[in-house]
């Protein structure tokens, strides 16, 4: 997951009552309760297991790595040994950002080591330091606001540190998106980005950054108020050298070495295709998707291994029944959702033809915790109705089934498609820990906790909750597709 999410979405929940409709003819909804009922097979744990093979065997998916053209040969070997699927590739061009050598080490002359090694992760797209770096104060800011407030006078030549707390992904992204280009306007000669998260165990969180001419890191939560504690006494210490340990309280400094390189259209790389033809209306689609690649840290379990694998999980579990749906159901495992977008933007091209034979996009790619339901973005009221009766109606013992409607694209790589109008989904889950509804604003602070981080790891996912997952995103694709 890399957008904004959902800020100033119109969030309307709609309770439909509809116990005297059928709407599904029986010959859908047995096909349906089929589904469920995979969905509920204890035994069954292979979404979880194929992705550990998988990630066990290469590793993360950085988009241009070599791990993510194994990973993709891996699928397309294992898609063969299904019946019913057509499965292929589509490459487009990829650039490749290497983030090489690294690290931030804070000046505390108070401590035996006086440069203390701070865990950090350059941001994705971020030019480098040289290998020489840059030494360089640090001043905390809290806001845009701030950082214009104190303008070029104080931030010259300076590092910025941005140091809100967490509130939402939306709220905090900007710092890490915009946070290089907007300090580097006062001269600023790097930026640090507290990691976003609300929970830290000391990990630091990468994600991209638009561009800018000066080098950018996120650090950890711990260390940013450190930082900013340190700034505060010394500040104090300025104004006042008579308060106690004045001369201990030295202004925050640090050392900042990236060697990270970009390399612009270093390779073509694909997104993964793999259909299960309809039998009347073959050329109609409807899509199941989740995004490839990933950040080379971790492995990119959650983010988004656990969507594209759920998908993928679910058209197994309609290979598995006795007919096909009536119209295509197409699952796409997306590549370079995580910086450039190569890979949506390539579908939406190549298919450019055919884009109003697709009735229907759904994506997968904020966690895969306890099945929710979808994040609806519709013009149609009729289709909002009919899937609200649907997922009340149909998926209530499982999960999966509630309908909430959103007037922005809920996810990155659906996003051209929900903009020219297709119907399209978000498939969401109760958070991790919080089990809040994902339609709150911070309702995905459990999964904010591993994004983009080295724990990003097979242990953040549940392999109930993953087959859950796949059977509601399954019985969601055939409902459309077989309307
Ligand atoms: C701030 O500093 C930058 C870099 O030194 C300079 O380009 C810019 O014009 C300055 N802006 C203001 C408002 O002084
Ligand atoms: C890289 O590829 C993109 C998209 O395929 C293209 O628009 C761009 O012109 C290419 N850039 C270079 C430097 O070749
Ligand atoms: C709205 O959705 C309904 C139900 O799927 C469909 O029959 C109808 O054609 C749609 N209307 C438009 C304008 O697309
Ligand atoms: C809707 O979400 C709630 C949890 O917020 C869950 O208990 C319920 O089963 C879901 N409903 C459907 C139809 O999936
Ligand atoms: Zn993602």
């Amino acid at each position: 997951m890399r957008g904004i999410l959902l800020t100033g979405a119109l969030f309307l929940q709609y309770y439909v009552s509809a116990a005297y409709i059928e709407l599904l003819k029986e010959d859908t909804l047995n096909m349906v309760e089929q589904l469920v009922e995979f969905g509920k097979d204890e035994k069954d744990t292979s979404v979880w297991d194929e992705l550990a093979e998988m990630t066990d065997l290469y590793g993360n998916r950085m988009t241009a790595s070599v791990q993510y053209s194994r990973s993709a040969e891996w699928v397309m070997k294992n898609v063969k040994k299904y019946t019913g699927m057509t499965a292929w590739t589509e490459d487009v061009n990829v650039d490749y950002w290497k983030r090489n050598e690294e690290s931030v080490h804070l000046y505390v002359p108070t401590r035996e080591n006086q440069m203390v090694n701070l865990p950090m992760l350059g941001l994705g797209q971020s030019v480098g330091t040289g290998p020489e770096g840059i030494e360089a104060n640090v001043i905390p800011v809290s806001s845009f606001d701030e950082l214009q407030t104190l303008g070029n006078k104080t931030i010259a030549g300076n590092i910025v540190l941005y140091n809100a707390d967490f509130v939402s992904y939306g709220e905090n992204g900007q710092y890490r998106f915009n946070g290089a280009f907007n300090a580097e306007k006062y001269g600023a000669v790097g930026a640090l980005v507290q990691s976003i998260t609300g929970y830290s165990l000391m990990t630091p969180h990468t994600g991209t950054m638009n561009p800018a001419g000066i080098p950018a890191a996120a650090i950890t939560v711990e260390d940013s108020k450190l930082i900013t504690r340190m700034y505060n006494r010394h500040m104090k210490a300025k104004q006042n050298p008579d308060i106690e340990n004045a001369e201990l309280f030295v202004a925050p400094r640090v050392k900042l070495v990236m060697n990270a390189q970009n390399y612009v259209n270093h390779t073509q790389q694909p997104n993964i295709i793999i259909d299960i033809k309809g039998s009347e209306k073959p050329d109609e689609i409807v899509i199941l998707s989740g995004h490839f690649d990933s950040w080379d840290v971790g492995v990119g379990a959650m983010d988004d291994g656990g969507g594209a694998f759920c998908s993928y999980g679910a058209l197994k579990l309609i290979s598995r029944l006795p007919r096909k749906p009536k119209r295509t159901i197409r699952v796409i495992m997306w590549n370079n959702e995580e910086s450039l977008s190569r890979g949506a933007d390539g579908y939406f091209a190549a298919h450019k033809n055919e884009l109003d034979k697709h009735i229907f996009a759904m994506e997968s790619d904020i966690g895969n915790f306890e099945p929710w339901g979808i994040e609806l973005m519709s013009k149609n009221a009729t289709l909002l109705n009919l899937y609200t009766v649907f997922g009340n109606q149909y998926l209530p013992t499982i999960g999966g089934g509630n309908v909430t409607l959103v007037d922005e694209p809920p996810n990155v790589d659906i996003d051209p498609l929900c903009a020219y109008g297709i119907p399209c989904g978000g498939f969401v889950t109760l958070d991790k820990y919080t089990f809040k509804n994902p339609s709150t604003p911070a309702g995905f602070e459990g999964y904010f906790r591993f994004h983009h981080t080295e724990a990003d790891r097979m242990e953040v996912l549940d392999p109930h909750q993953l087959r859950r997952n796949a059977a509601a995103m399954a019985a969601w694709a055939f409902m459309i597709a077989d309307q």
